[in-house]
């Protein structure tokens, strides 16, 4: 089966703007839209776009695929196109493009640091927990920074996305001497947290949950 990518290229060093290109590449049935692109650097050896663990543990695959922000080596081609036919490929819209797929990630990791995204242990606590708690934070644990859902969930307060999900991770975890002090700053109502957390629980490759957390 043969497949219509098509996707948009930048390089600053030639280009005044961005544009499209169309590759035609070979398919089967159980490849993803990472497989292709691949496929599609061995035509244009130039062609830029992040990758490395091929399996959704470093984030770094993330881009527009089809119109929805998704990561490239968790996504079947399949599962996008149908019978294949054609695909659109962007770079993950709200970053700066650097060069075809690859954005500018600094802005993503500067609002994280921003939030502290670590535990800070209380002078009062003896650093463990309990199996109820670890099973709290599993899920919001499991952020792989891949910046999908600050591409997808318009920001809501001083907060970036990703960040607020380590926020909302760290202030339900007790050794955090923040605590609520978190929720604070992310400057969000309860409905405007109930909001995010549905959005995020339908885009987020990884399917984190957030759970429920205590904002005074
Ligand atoms: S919460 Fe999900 S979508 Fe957002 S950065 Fe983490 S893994 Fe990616
Ligand atoms: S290549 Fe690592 S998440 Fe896709």
């Amino acid at each position: 089966m043969q497949l219509r990518l098509i996707i948009e290229r930048f390089d600053p060093q030639t280009n005044d703007a961005a544009y499209r290109q169309t590759f035609t590449v070979d398919w089967e049935r159980h490849e993803t839209v990472l497989d292709v692109l691949l496929k599609a650097r061995r035509q244009d050896p130039a062609l830029a776009f992040r990758r490395s663990c091929r399996s959704g543990i470093c984030g770094s695959c993330a881009m527009q695929i089809g119109n929805i922000s998704r990561l490239a080596c968790q996504t079947l081609v399949r599962d996008v196109t149908g019978d294949g036919g054609e695909l659109e490929i962007k770079p993950l819209p709200g970053f700066r493009q650097l060069k075809d797929l690859v954005v500018d990630l600094e802005p993503f990791f500067a609002a994280l640091k921003r939030v502290l995204p670590w535990v800070i242990t209380g002078p009062h606590h003896d650093g463990l927990i309990s199996p109820e708690v670890s099973a709290r934070i599993e899920t919001p644990a499991t952020c792989i920074l891949c910046g999908v859902c600050d591409a997808a969930i318009p920001q809501n307060g001083p907060v970036t996305s990703a960040a607020l999900v380590k926020n909302v991770r760290l202030a339900v975890d007790p050794r955090d001497a923040l605590g609520s002090e978190r929720m604070k700053s992310a400057g969000l109502t309860g409905e405007g947290l109930q909001t995010f957390r549905e959005l995020l629980a339908n885009i987020c490759p990884k399917g984190i949950k957030l759970p429920p957390v205590v904002q005074e």
